[in-house]
């Protein structure tokens, strides 16, 4: 009788622990399926293509991009200060540096032009741009003007489009307007002021 006690005990110990066993199997093998199952499957391919990828694309996209960008002028400020910061541009070869400027524009200047816009000679072809910092005679930023080439933008004018910010980046005028009126004083040289090249 003793015995069978025992046994019953041990049967009983047994089978409990198994139980328990299982359930807590049960527990983590659904949580695991359920991270699992939340989470797409990842490729570490994908993750580190990622950042070689972004820049590629930002390469290409930022020579390509003159010919794309509309003329928007919230598409050209991103253009200039994020995707092809323009301070990082060319400059006209006999107009580098900081120069006295007239009015309209500030005290002192400093042009900066794309590769399309440095192309020798006139009519400048599509995509060109060009970008003035205008400064006070402090040397302080007050605007930043914008003349781009798009091409059916404004044929009677150079079909260029025309853009005046605030150093933040606030449009203060855009269109052709008066900045091409004044401008086409040089109509003979595709409307650019500052330069012979
Ligand atoms: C009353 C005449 C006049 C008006 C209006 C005018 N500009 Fe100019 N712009 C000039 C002169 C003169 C220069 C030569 C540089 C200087 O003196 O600052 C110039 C130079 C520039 C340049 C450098 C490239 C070049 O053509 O030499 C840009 C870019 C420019 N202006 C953009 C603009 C924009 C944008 C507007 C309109 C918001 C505008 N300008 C309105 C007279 C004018």
């Amino acid at each position: 009788m003793k015995h069978l006690t025992i046994a019953v005990l041990l049967v009983a110990v047994f089978g409990f622990t198994a139980f328990a066993m299982d359930k807590t199997m049960d527990k983590t093998m659904s949580k695991s399926m359920d991270e699992s199952m939340s989470k797409p499957m990842e490729n570490p391919m994908d993750k580190s293509m990622d950042k070689p990828m972004d820049k590629a694309m930002d390469k290409s996209m930022s020579k390509s991009m003159d010919m794309m960008l509309k003329a928007d002028s919230a598409a050209v400020w991103k253009y200039i200060t994020e995707v092809s910061p323009y301070r990082e541009w060319g400059q006209f070869p006999d107009h580098m540096g900081m120069r006295k400027g007239k009015s309209p524009h500030g005290a002192l200047h400093e042009v900066y032009v794309n590769g399309a816009g440095l192309t020798k000679g006139t009519p400048k072809p599509e995509g060109a741009m060009v970008v003035k910092d205008n400064f006070n005679s402090g040397e302080k930023l007050k605007f930043i003007t914008v003349m781009y080439k798009v091409k059916g933008y404004n044929p009677s004018a150079g079909d260029w489009y025309w853009v005046e910010y605030s150093p933040e980046g606030k449009v203060l005028v855009e269109g052709p307007g008066s900045c091409a009126r004044c401008h086409s004083k040089r109509a003979d040289h595709d409307y650019i002021m500052v330069s012979d090249h």
